[in-house]
């Protein structure tokens, strides 16, 4: 298996492009699902987890093509052509699933168009127990019959489904999608009460629009949806990157650097940038992007907890975790989105760092410098914060388990050595 070997202390200087955001492209591509003409998206970004959905929607009948800009063009990501012109299987496979928890995104499209789908129970990253009992609730209450069979989710609406009122008890950024998309196909009015605001979410409310849907209180937590009974392709750029926008954020921070990250928006990183602020971080804009540096001064400790969008994003805690290690003073970090989300507190401890966790919440005092050592992690985002620490450590980082970076990241060694880091790919066998 592939490593990623890191020499620390260099300050990272110059420019950043930011991708397409994966937790975007995920659900619009399951989106082409509920027509037979062409959906393409464009600023793809070149991730695993993108050619697992790929493989699954071709699985289930879809033509798939992507075409990407020469290697060292400009760095805009590729398109998507995807054509489901018939679905020739309403069967997504477990082999397909367990790689990638958003799989189950297609179970809402193919209910809606297919009036059948079997979906196995996902898997993905290994953080908490991650049920799907929002997606089951909301589509059951739209008419179809669900049973789980040996490990599968077994859905029926042989009539076709019709609009609800559904409230969500908590918030969810997949059932949220996987609803819209059913209710953008269902018979009838459906309003999706208490539902995600995320941009993802607005991402794919503004394609679906695009495609022929009603929906009104886009980027609200009420989302209202007049069901069509068929939808149309139609081309979308999918929105930049927050999460990957806010990692490169904090490696500016953390190695003391001065990055401008491109095809991004201080409106987007927001939730972000104002707890970045507290801790000594100055954020601009650009023509283009954002400017972010921590050129003078320490960088502070600071509290921070994650929350549904507009909160700070759990997607970002394991980096700012690792931001604060070294930040002067302490820090108390509390999740409140997934259970088990600090599987990278013993790594980040291995390097060095002070943190002491307490259920859901870890204190984290600031140590005067963290030192590289051998390291790997079980998910994603814990992998990248590795990557950080690794950026201001003394000596060398070897992270382990790479292909979980390769999973959310688009080329990101590439990214980080454009601007001044010392980091090289091993590949298995090197
Ligand atoms: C999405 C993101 C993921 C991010 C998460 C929270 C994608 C592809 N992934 O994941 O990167 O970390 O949002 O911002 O967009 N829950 C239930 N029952 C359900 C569904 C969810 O109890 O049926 C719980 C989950 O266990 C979790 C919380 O709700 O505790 C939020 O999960 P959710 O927003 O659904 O996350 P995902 O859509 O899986």
């Amino acid at each position: 298996m592939d490593k990623i070997r890191i020499r620390g202390g260099k300050p990272l200087n110059g420019q950043i492009a930011i991708s397409g955001a994966k937790n975007a492209a995920l659900p619009l591509m399951a989106a082409c699902l509920l027509t037979d003409e062409t959906l393409t998206l464009t600023n793809a970004p070149r991730l695993v987890d993108i050619a697992t959905m790929g493989n699954l929607l071709a699985q289930h009948g879809a033509e798939v093509r992507r075409e990407d800009p020469p290697e060292g063009g400009a760095v805009r990501g590729g398109e998507l052509h995807l054509t489901a012109r018939t679905i020739t299987s309403t069967t997504a496979p477990y082999d397909l699933v367990r790689k990638m928890r958003a799989s189950v995104l297609v179970l809402g499209p193919l209910l809606a168009r297919e009036g059948k789908a079997r979906v196995s129970l996902p898997g993905g990253c290994a953080i908490g127990t991650r049920p799907v009992d929002l997606h089951i609730n909301g589509l059951t209450q739209m008419g179809a019959k669900i049973d789980l069979v040996g490990g599968y989710i077994e859905a029926e609406a042989p009539g076709g489904l019709h609009g609800a009122s559904i409230v969500f008890p908590m918030v969810s950024v997949g059932a949220t999608e996987n609803l819209l998309m059913a209710a953008a196909l269902a018979k009838g009015d459906s309003e999706l009460i208490n539902a995600a605001r995320e941009p993802e979410v607005s991402d794919l409310a503004h394609c679906l629009v695009a495609m022929g849907a009603e929906i009104e209180g886009i980027g609200s937590d009420r989302l209202r949806v007049r069901g069509r009974d068929r939808l149309s392709g139609t081309r979308h750029a999918i929105v930049s990157d927050r999460i990957e926008a806010g990692t490169y954020a904090m490696a500016a921070a953390i190695t003391g650097g001065k990055l401008e990250l491109l095809h991004t928006r201080l409106d987007l990183i927001q939730a972000v940038t104002k707890v970045l602020e507290r801790a000594g971080v100055e954020f601009s804009e650009t023509a283009d992007g954002v400017m972010v540096s921590r050129a003078n001064g320490e960088l502070l400790g600071v509290d921070v907890m994650t929350e549904p969008f507009p909160g700070f994003p759990t997607d970002l805690q394991a980096q700012m975790m690792a931001l604060m290690c070294t930040a002067r003073g302490a820090a108390m970090i509390t999740e409140t989105i997934f259970e088990n989300r600090f599987m990278h507190v013993p790594e980040l401890a291995r390097m060095g760092a002070n943190i002491t966790v307490h259920q859901s919440s870890a204190l984290v005092r600031g140590v005067e410098k963290l030192t590289g050592a051998p390291v790997m992690a079980t998910d994603l985002r814990a992998s990248v914060s590795l990557v950080l620490a690794g950026l201001v450590a003394g000596g060398d980082t070897e992270l382990n388990r790479v292909y979980h970076l390769d999973r959310g990241y688009d080329r990101l060694e590439a990214k980080l050595a454009a601007c001044g880091a010392e980091i090289e790919r091993l590949r298995d066998g090197d």
